[in-house]
């Protein structure tokens, strides 16, 4: 039960309203998708103690905007804790970004985190034209995407994302991404994509949220992707020739930053430094290659 403090009159009353039709969710965005869909929604993995990385998005590449008249909205993907109390509480009231449904924050349900998503994508926002699933650890560049996804202009049946580095599964009972025959029998895994960040029409985020349930739950947040979009069979294509997801950490400079879509490993200090560099040099020229 929620414990309250000043602001809460508000928030128990809009919560009752709130629980009747909230499909389980503890924490949605307040959004009217059908009144004015935003193109692309970018879904975050977080976890409820990275509050200064989630305010360092808000700031930076989250924050909300339109691009060639696109909106572009982003939420954070929250499990929860036995220690939750009110923080994030005030936090969803303040800035209303947060998914959250009731499950231990732990890398081992990670999987389920990503299915939160994709069932209020499918049950809230099924009018967003975009979906986008990424890190709290990885820079988006959300205006290169746009221009990317504006000019690919598919519409459905479209995912893409940079591989990912699990092939095949590990067998080793010690390793974090352990994974039992009885769980995966297979040598191989599907290829699929990095949890970095990867991006799909919409429509796939339907499709993938209704085939899970037919699909054997595994940890792997990317393999399992992989596993609904092989299912599906749908392909992972490329979002451009040259490529714009990146796994690792790309140097900054602006011309580079200019020309991805992620890059990852970016501390929220860092975040904030390269999105300022980007801001500051936005008139400057960028000479044919990257400097
Ligand atoms: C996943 O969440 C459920 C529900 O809270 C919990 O019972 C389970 O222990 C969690 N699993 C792992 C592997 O952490
Ligand atoms: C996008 O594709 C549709 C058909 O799928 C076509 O009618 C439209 O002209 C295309 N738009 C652009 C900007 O290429
Ligand atoms: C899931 O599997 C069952 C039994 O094989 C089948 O009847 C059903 O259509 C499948 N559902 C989806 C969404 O593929």
């Amino acid at each position: 039960m929620f414990k309250c403090i000043g602001i809460c009159s508000v928030c128990l009353k809009d919560m009752s309203i709130f629980q009747k039709n909230n499909h389980n969710f503890l924490k949605m965005p307040d959004m009217d998708c059908k009144k004015n869909p935003p193109f692309l929604i970018i879904l975050v993995t977080s976890h409820r103690d990275q509050i200064k990385t989630r305010m360092a998005i808000r700031e930076t590449w989250g924050k909300e905007r339109i691009v060639t008249d696109k909106r572009i909205v982003t939420f954070f993907l929250l499990g929860s804790t036995s220690y939750d109390g009110n923080a994030v509480m005030v936090e969803s009231l303040v800035y209303k970004d947060i998914i959250q449904k009731d499950f231990l924050d732990t890398y081992n349900n990670l999987t389920l985190k990503i299915l939160m998503g994709l069932e209020w994508v499918h049950k809230f926002c099924p009018q967003s034209s975009f979906v986008m699933k990424t890190d709290s650890d990885t820079f988006v560049n959300t205006l290169y995407l746009t221009e990317l996804l504006l000019k690919r202009n598919r519409t459905t049946r479209f995912f893409a994302g940079a591989s990912t580095m699990h092939s095949h599964p590990v067998r080793d009972p010690r390793s974090r991404w352990y994974v039992s025959k009885e769980e995966y029998p297979w040598n191989k895994f599907p290829r699929c994509c990095s949890g970095a960040g990867y991006v799909f029409s919409t429509d796939v985020s339907s499709h993938m949220y209704i085939v899970s349930q037919n699909i054997s739950f595994l940890k792997l947040e990317d393999v399992f992707v992989g596993l609904c979009l092989a299912y599906l069979k749908i392909k992972v294509e490329t979002l451009h020739s040259e490529p714009v997801f990146f796994v690792k950490r790309i140097e900054f400079s602006p011309c580079r930053y200019r020309k991805l879509v992620t890059s990852h490993f970016v501390t929220y200090t860092e975040m904030l430094m390269y999105w300022y560099g980007l801001e500051k040099s936005r008139d400057e020229e960028c000479s044919g290659g990257h400097p």
